[in-house]
């Protein structure tokens, strides 16, 4: 048996998390779970898989579970002390890292200092600080398993090849719901076209890093800490259909590949159960109806997000971490309708070329960028959403 905690469970990682674990109670057990806000959900959660603790960031947000939750036995914790408690339950084996954004960083983090292997498809603290997550897991002699359907790709085309034979890694992409419009048409983009990915359903943010194509700057980046491997040996395909999920080509040009229909339970259960896989009832893949299969260079004028992310990378130190930070503001920017498509690159371009990176040798390097960034990024998008005059 195997007692997991969801960092995140209330989401779209979280919740599909929980639906595997519902039917394979005789291999998992939910022990803890943490939320932001949505007491509804989490009610619900405590009241389904009966957790020994659960947290809330939000204060206010778990004195109203507690008050919905007397006489459960389950421990109701509250705020970023409840959220590292919980990531370091003495009972827990693994720890499933799916809050969004760099919100994640600290529980994730704790997990690792704690010992525990963590299943990682929180991708921004690996953006964040990819060295010291890693050299924290090394010290501590913990395995960090990508969730990421591509990390997760690579990592099943790495399995028992060595990784010096490695020429490439190739990310797939699906070039998000805005792929074939042209830049002016970019620039007039609703909150509703951004949200509708072809492919995924997921939460609103990453839907949105997807039609920018921020999300593979991040996983370029996710990438290089993950599995060790420079920027130079990182590209990226756009790949529609999203059946291919990433390759790897090795030094004899044989490139090896992982395949699927795009479910994130399925990586989600190979993290969870490495090595041994899980008989999930999902519809299996049938090339021949798919019929085509279809690939393109990344478009990097219309879709500037991705250049961004190598920038961040190959300048190093905090710069990945304020990359992300100027994102995040702006990605929320544009949810709320203050600034158009086309300001989310503008915003994050602008506080990277004002930001002065320096090594990330402790977690607090990463925070304090990560707070400087978000306020530079706010004043970015104040003057970009400043109505003209
Ligand atoms: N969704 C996917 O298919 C997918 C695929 C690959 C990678 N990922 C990555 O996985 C992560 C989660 O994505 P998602 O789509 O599952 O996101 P989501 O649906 O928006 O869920 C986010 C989760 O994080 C919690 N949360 C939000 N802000 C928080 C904060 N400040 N402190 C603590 N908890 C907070 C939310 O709680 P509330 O519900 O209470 O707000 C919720 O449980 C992201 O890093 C994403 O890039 C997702």
């Amino acid at each position: 048996m195997k007692r997991i905690v969801i960092l995140g469970s209330t989401g779209s990682i979280g919740t599909n998390t929980l639906d595997i674990i519902s039917k394979f109670t005789e291999k998992f057990q939910a022990v803890g779970l943490t939320a932001n806000g949505n007491v509804d959900k989490l009610e619900e959660q405590v009241r389904t898989f009966s957790p020994a603790v659960v947290a809330m960031a939000d204060r206010a947000a778990a004195e109203r579970l507690r008050a919905r939750c007397k006489g459960l036995k389950t421990t109701i914790l509250s705020g970023t002390d409840g959220l590292r408690q919980t990531a370091t339950l003495a009972e827990a084996d693994l720890v499933i890292s799916a809050i969004v954004g760099g919100a994640g960083l600290v529980p994730t983090l704790a997990a690792i200092t704690a010992g525990k292997f963590v299943a990682l498809a929180n991708k921004e603290p690996m953006v964040m600080a990819g060295r010291l997550m890693q050299e924290e897991a090394r010290k501590r002699g913990v395995r960090i398993f990508p969730v990421d359907s591509e990390h997760s790709a690579l990592f099943q085309s790495m399995e028992g090849h060595r990784v010096e034979d490695i020429r490439r890694l190739i990310l797939t992409a699906s070039g998000g719901p805005l792929w074939n419009l042209t830049k002016e048409q970019l620039r007039d983009v609703t909150v509703e076209q951004a949200l509708k990915h072809p492919n995924w359903k997921m939460g609103d943010k990453i839907t949105i890093d997807s039609a920018t194509l921020m999300n593979k700057g991040l996983e370029v980046v996710e990438a290089r800490w993950l599995f060790d491997i420079p920027a130079s040996k990182i590209e990226v395909v756009v790949h529609r259909e999203s059946i291919i999920h990433s390759l790897v080509e090795y030094a004899d040009r044989s490139v090896i590949a992982q395949l699927g229909l795009p479910d994130m339970r399925t990586p989600i259960a190979y993290a969870m159960n490495y090595p041994e896989r899980i008989p999930l009832d999902l519809p299996s893949l049938n090339l021949a109806q798919i019929g085509t299969l279809t690939f393109f260079n990344p478009d990097h004028d219309r879709f500037p997000c991705l250049t961004l992310g190598y920038d961040a990378l190959r300048i190093g130190g905090t710069m990945p971490a304020a990359m992300n930070a100027a994102n995040e503001v702006a990605v929320q920017a544009f949810l709320d309708r203050r600034i158009g498509f086309l300001g989310i690159a503008e915003s994050i371009r602008r506080t990277m070329d004002a930001h002065k990176p320096v090594e990330v040798s402790t977690v607090e390097d990463a925070l304090h960028t990560d707070a400087w960034a978000r306020a530079k990024a706010g004043d970015v998008v104040n003057s970009l959403s400043a109505p003209a005059r």
